[in-house]
């Protein structure tokens, strides 16, 4: 709204001020060569012009007779932005230079009065001084009393122009008709010049009838010197004519005559303005001279000037009223516009805020929904929350419950599975046996142990139980525990204390810290792989322990790291090492010491666990020894895998066990190896490899595993040609029928949920290699079957239950016999290569699926063919022998009878053929 508001602002000032601008107001400059009366009169009617015109300014400067003044006056004027100058030159020469400088300069020049050198001006406003010199010389003339008058002429400033002008035309008339000029003297305009050159002329030339001056205040001077030397016979004439000076020196008088000299002022600003505005103008105007002022007419001048002079008084007053009027008009014209302009603007911000308004409320009434909304979504979200805390609650009191009631029969079943792990009359595979179920009961047990005191720790019930030791003593016999386990795995597992064997006493919950302890470190050994380093280390800075776990091991991704010691967090949900609880109940543990415990990783490169315990001690001593809850046998139940035989034995079907948990791959092992030799794999990448090497004749295979998992490995497996035939049994946690036929849906050919029985594995597996056998035969009936009586109608083909893929290898490997079944050389390797196979792998897909080696299966298929042309052609045996691809018609007749009991020759005449 801001914005807009201002550009209304803009937009109506611009319209107020425009409303209210006035056009160009033209700067007018007249630099006046001197000052005095002629000049103040001429002023005044440049002042009484200037008011005429609303347009132009004037400023009026005087150079005083200076030259240089007068030469600075111009350039003042040029200099400072004014349109043009009216110049009167004070003299003609030294002043021309500076004239032409700004004419040049663009400026426009009126010359008037006294003249320049050349023509380097735009105007020039002369009086024609030559005339009035003739009209002084004709009046000196008229009153000399005998006609002959005798001269003395005072004349003006030498090289002004009308000083020369004057004394020629006086001079000329004067000469002309009798009189004469006795002396001419410069008075230099002035009348204090005049007095002393008049007085010494007077004195030197006594028959001087008539003194002519070049204007009234020198001809006034001459008259003072005569008057005071009683020369008042001689008559005295001036040029001027101005009213003060020179008509009042006439009608007083004090001279004889004077001659008008016209100011014409107001001529001066009227051709100034032309010029600017572009309008025409003479260039050259010259005022004529008129006839003399003496006593005849002296007076009705000076009346007529005191006329003219309330005139322009009255014209003054009136101007000021038209003055005020026009202010008034010009604030009121801008009252009009601004209030225009006002209101214009008030409506524009009136329309503005209401619309702000308007859209604030709009903005409010939607905001308003949008808080309902949000609120209703919070309370949503409040019950939801609730109702979640409330299933979690429970379904955590279920599991303590479930964790309570587990403990007595786990405890029962703990006692004997101990007996028994210590019994010696037991088979290895029993021992095997024993030491899993051993080995899994205490981690039950474990478990159970941490989701109950979880649940304490949750419930506040879980208590510190001081005791003051050597933590330094007692983290080294905790670490004992890992010693074999890492010496196995060629894990480098070391102990670190900067500060050596200094004791570190404080006091601890022992148990719990070393349930940290145990939790942190075999966290490190399940995650570093064979090789890697588990290093630990720990060290009292100020009033903290500071105790740090890091290893080599793959690391945690960032987005795990933030939550990894949230309650039942797992890092890896694919393939969880842990039930997620450990962690969490490792910070509880350490937190409750009033420490803290946090995390660094990269992924690959490894982790470090910081725990940070505060220093306390409480009285007693420190305890010597401590009984160690973590046992060797917990350790190695909890991070060793027992090992298991494997023995090959070439009667026994080949079984590939493809699961990431070693446990279940001993478990198998251990199950199934007196009928099966085994393999395994831990991922299902390895697992496709290895099927494809070994082709094995049952594969069973986990879900869930990293790298591949269990459905991928089976899709894989089933669309190789070399491993297509082979069952493949899941073997998996998840029972949800949903999950079966994902599983069937990638091939498997059986499927058996977690946790299973060993019998129904058994006979699972039994009865899937009892059925590949049965495939066999159907095969082995299909294309191959020899020995049957011709008499019998050929047995049409029928679906067999195998895969389309097995039936296109099969289809494709008779094809290719048929094609070429009378070339003797068309051997096994050939036959392997034109089907994309090894000759192993060609061998062990024959054999699965036909239960003949592949050059059995030729023969077999060969003879099929001599029989069949035997008994429906007129060929000769060696005829069939060769086109069956024999190589020769004995070894045909050989293994023809080895098949059917009878020679080619001897069925054909059986037949009567
Ligand atoms: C005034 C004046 C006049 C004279 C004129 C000549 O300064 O001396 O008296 O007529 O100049 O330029």
């Amino acid at each position: 709204m801001g914005k807009r508001l201002i550009y209304f602002i803009t937009i109506f000032i611009s319209i107020t001020l425009a409303a209210c601008s006035e056009g160009k107001v033209y700067k007018i400059g007249v630099s006046q060569c001197s000052q005095d009366d002629w000049r103040s009169k001429m002023n005044d009617e440049i002042n009484r012009e200037i008011m005429l015109h609303e347009d132009a300014v004037v400023e009026i400067r005087s150079a005083d007779d200076s030259n240089a003044k007068q030469i600075a006056d111009i350039r003042y004027f040029a200099d400072n932005g004014f349109d043009i100058i009216i110049v009167s030159p004070n003299e003609a020469e030294a002043l021309t230079p500076a004239i032409k400088d700004v004419y040049d300069r663009g400026i426009p020049v009126i010359i008037f009065d006294r003249n320049i050198i050349g023509d380097t001006y735009t105007a020039h406003i002369g009086v024609d001084d030559m005339g009035i010199g003739r009209q002084a010389a004709h009046y000196a003339l008229h009153i000399a009393t005998d006609g002959h008058p005798k001269v003395i002429e005072i004349f003006g400033l030498p090289g002004s122009t009308p000083a020369e002008n004057r004394h020629e035309g006086f001079s000329e008339e004067l000469t002309a008709n009798g009189g004469k000029i006795i002396a001419s003297e410069p008075g230099n305009w002035n009348k204090e010049d005049a007095i002393p050159v008049v007085d010494s002329l007077l004195r030197i030339y006594p028959e001087v009838n008539l003194i002519y001056a070049h204007n009234d205040r020198m001809a006034i001077g001459a008259s003072e010197v005569a008057h005071s030397l009683r020369r008042d016979d001689i008559k005295i004439i001036g040029i001027d004519a101005a009213p003060e000076i020179g008509i009042r020196a006439v009608a007083d008088s004090v001279i004889d005559a004077t001659f008008l000299y016209p100011t014409e002022g107001h001529r001066l600003i009227q051709t100034a303005l032309a010029i600017l505005k572009g309008e025409p103008y003479s260039r050259n105007v010259q005022i004529p001279a008129s006839s003399a002022v003496d006593l005849s007419n002296a007076d009705i001048l000076l009346l007529q000037d005191e006329g003219l002079k309330e005139e322009t008084r009255k014209m003054k007053v009136l101007k000021e009223k038209i003055d005020d009027y026009w202010a008034q008009h010009s604030s009121q014209t801008f009252l009009f516009y601004a209030s225009i302009a006002i209101i214009v603007l008030l409506f524009g911000v009136i329309f503005l805020v209401l619309r702000a308004f308007w859209q604030h409320h709009r903005h409010q009434a939607a905001l308003m929904s949008q808080n309902k909304l949000l609120e209703e979504q919070r309370d949503m979200q409040k019950s939801l929350n609730e109702k979640l805390q409330e299933a979690t609650q429970s379904k955590l009191m279920f599991f303590t419950n479930v964790s309570h009631d587990l403990r007595t029969p786990l405890t029962l079943i703990a006692e004997p599975v101990a007996q028994l792990n210590g019994a010696s009359n037991l088979t290895a595979q029993q021992q095997s046996l024993v030491t899993i179920a051993d080995k899994n009961v205490k981690i039950l047990r474990r478990l159970i142990n941490q989701i109950l005191d979880f649940r304490k720790y949750e419930n506040g019930k879980l208590d510190l139980h001081l005791s003051e030791i050597d933590f330094g003593r007692t983290i080294a016999e905790w670490m004992e525990a890992f010693y074999p386990i890492a010496r196995k795995r060629d894990i480098k597992l070391s102990l670190d204390h900067p500060d050596g064997d200094k004791p570190v006493i404080t006091a601890l919950d022992t148990e719990k810290i070393e349930r940290v302890f145990f939790n942190l470190i075999s966290n490190a050994f399940k995650y570093t792989p064979d090789n890697g380093t588990i290093s630990v280390s720990y060290r009292v800075i100020g009033d903290n322990l500071t105790i740090k776990v890091s290893d080599t091991g793959e690391g945690i991704s960032e987005r795990d790291l933030g939550n990894i010691f949230d309650r039942f967090y797992q890092v890896d949900r694919v393939h969880p090492k842990g039930s997620g609880i450990g962690l969490s109940l490792a910070k509880a543990f350490v937190e409750l010491h009033g420490g803290t415990i946090s995390v660094e990783s990269t992924l690959n490169k490894g982790s470090v666990f910081t725990v940070v315990l505060p220093m306390r001690h409480i009285s007693g001593n420190v305890t010597a020894s401590l009984e160690r809850n973590i046992t060797d046998k917990e350790v190695s139940a909890e991070l060793s895998t027992p090992e298991s035989e494997i023995r090959f034995d070439a009667e026994k079907p080949l079984l590939l066990v493809i699961d990431d948990n070693k446990d279940i791959l001993y478990l198998i092992n251990t199950l199934l190896q007196d009928t099966y030799n085994i393999i395994t794999a831990p991922n299902g990448r390895e697992g496709v490899r290895l099927a494809v090497k070994y082709i094995p004749d049952l594969i069973i295979c986990d879900v869930m595993m990293p790298v591949m998992d269990g459905l991928e490995c089976c899709r894989r497996i089933k669309e190789e040609v070399s491993t297509s035939h082979i069952p493949v049994l899941m073997l998996t946690a998840c029972s949800m029928d949903e999950q079966r036929v994902q599983g069937y849906d990638n091939g498997a050919d059986g499927y058996l949920a977690k946790p299973f029985n060993a019998d129904v594995l058994r006979s699972q597996c039994a009865s899937l290699i009892s059925n590949r056998k049965r495939i066999k035969e159907l095969w082995n009936s299909r294309d191959t079957a020899v020995g049957q009586t011709t008499q019998q109608p050929h047995p049409s083909p029928r679906p067999l239950p195998v895969s389309d893929i097995d039936n296109d290898f099969y289809r494709r490997f008779l094809d290719i016999l048929k094609a070429d079944m009378g070339n003797s050389d068309l051997n096994v390797d050939k036959i392997a290569s034109l089907m994309g196979l090894e000759r192993s792998q060609f061998y062990r897909k024959i054999k699965a699926l036909t239960n003949y080696s592949p050059v059995e299966l030729i023969r077999r298929l060969r003879l099929k063919q001599g029989h069949n042309l035997l008994l429906t052609t007129e060929k000769t045996v060696s005829e069939i022998a060769y086109e069956t691809g024999f190589s020769t018609p004995a070894y045909f007749t050989k293994c023809y009878r080895d098949a059917y009991g009878e020679t080619p020759i001897e069925a054909r005449n059986r037949l009567g053929r």
